[in-house]
């Protein structure tokens, strides 16, 4: 694999990854798509000044629920649809929170929605918000790059969705009104697609869903559940991208979650 000169780690790490993953006999790599130069492109765009590490600063404990428990907006009860479809247009008119005022479209999902894996970021950034859908800049492609290392992807087994839906303005941290707001969408884009697994990325994913408001790096390491669905946390891609230090715990972090799909 070549490098690109000035984010050499980055494309390195990518490299061992795939070299580990030859040597763990897989013969298959699907890309999605995405051809070498792209693949390796993702260096060259890792650190704009854009990408904001979301595995970075940890909100102060509001000693909130998980998400699938957690009280709705006090003012505005919440019923959820039944149906995908029905959750899906009423989160693209939501008007809940003041995102809806900045954002220029609903980023809901994208992948299978009958995927054995459902993959949980944190919001949209600008390129999310211009298109649509979830994970489609620098460090979307990163994550479909390591995710493809363990045979998935989201044409087949990946269903990848944001903790909130709308892009905070100027990328900042989602507030906790904003999450609270949101979070009727994410508990049931989770219950009616119902996975095997679950992968939080990223500090706010993985505070959402385990509940436990403590750093990312205190939960990663172990096999957390979402209303018995088995959940495993890590860094979010864009902290990757700025810390290609931090690969080598994402790939284990990965190896935990294909050993939990494979016992399902
Ligand atoms: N970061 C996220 O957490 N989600 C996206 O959709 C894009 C970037």
């Amino acid at each position: 694999v070549q490098t690109v000169r000035e984010d050499r780690p980055v494309a390195e790490e990518a490299a061992r990854l795939l070299r580990q993953r030859a040597e763990a006999g897989g013969s298959k790599l699907f890309l999605e798509g995405m051809t070498r130069d792209e693949a390796l492109a993702l260096a060259t765009e890792a650190r704009s000044p854009q990408s904001r590490p979301a595995g970075g600063p940890t909100r102060p404990d509001r000693g909130r629920a998980p998400a699938s428990t957690a009280e709705p907006a006090a003012t505005e009860p919440v019923e959820l649809p039944a149906s995908y479809e029905g959750l899906r247009s009423e989160a693209l008119s939501c008007t809940r929170c003041r995102l809806a005022e900045t954002r220029t479209q609903v980023v809901f999902s994208d992948g299978a929605a009958d995927a054995r894996l459902v993959v949980v970021g944190e919001a949209p950034g600008a390129n999310e918000d211009a298109t649509g859908l979830p994970f489609v800049g620098a460090a979307g492609r990163y994550l479909d790059l390591l995710l493809a290392c363990v045979d998935l992807s989201r044409k087949e087994s990946v269903y990848i969705c944001n903790v909130l839906k709308c892009r905070p303005p100027g990328n900042r941290n989602p507030l906790p009104d904003e999450i609270e707001a949101c979070s009727p969408f994410l508990t049931g884009q989770l219950e009616l697609v119902a996975p095997k697994a679950l992968l939080a990325v990223g500090t706010f994913a993985a505070q959402a869903l385990t509940g436990i408001q403590r750093p990312l790096g205190k939960l990663r390491g172990e096999v957390h559940a979402y209303q018995g669905i088995p959940l495993v946390v890590t860094y979010h891609p864009a902290a990757l991208l700025r810390n290609p230090g931090w690969v080598r715990s994402f790939w284990d972090d990965l190896q935990l979650l294909r050993t939990v799909m494979d016992e399902r």
